[in-house]
């Protein structure tokens, strides 16, 4: 039960980047807990970030053979990518969207995500908490 964990551009700055809108914790902090509580689960959680749009299209064709599921924030690339929305329609186990801040209540410009109607579940606005709650909707469906 192998799960792909994967991270989008920018998100290698948590804990520095915007810590009023996306908190303290870094993204070290956030994928050792994810792997932690994968262990609790029974999930082999591999956690991967990547700036690139392309790297994160690879990654996610692995999850087509390689992972039961995928946990994704897209970072930016949610609001732009149809190379990911793309990518993700074609593997067959739940995905994830996970949002740390609320992208609702922000700018207009984020109130629209490419990734949405092929997740299975969307989580925004719950913090860091959003990847723990995705790994323990994923372990009930794989
Ligand atoms: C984000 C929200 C996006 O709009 C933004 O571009 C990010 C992070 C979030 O986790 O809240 O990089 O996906």
């Amino acid at each position: 039960r192998r799960v792909l964990l994967l991270h989008g551009p920018n998100l290698n700055l948590l804990g520095r980047r915007e810590p009023e809108i996306y908190g303290s914790e870094t993204l070290a902090d956030v994928d050792d807990r994810a792997r932690a509580l994968g262990t609790e689960l029974g999930l082999t959680v591999d956690a991967r970030q990547s700036n690139h749009e392309g790297v994160l299209v690879d990654a996610i064709h692995e999850a087509m053979t390689d992972f039961a599921a995928v946990v994704i924030n897209p970072g930016a690339y949610t609001h732009t990518s149809v190379a990911i929305r793309d990518a993700l329609a074609a593997i067959p186990g739940p995905i994830v969207e996970v949002h740390i801040s609320n992208v609702h209540t922000r700018e207009p410009f984020r109130h629209h995500s490419y990734v949405s109607p092929v997740a299975t579940a969307v989580i925004a606005g719950a913090g860091t908490l959003g990847y723990d709650l995705a790994l323990r909707f994923v372990a009930t469906r794989i």
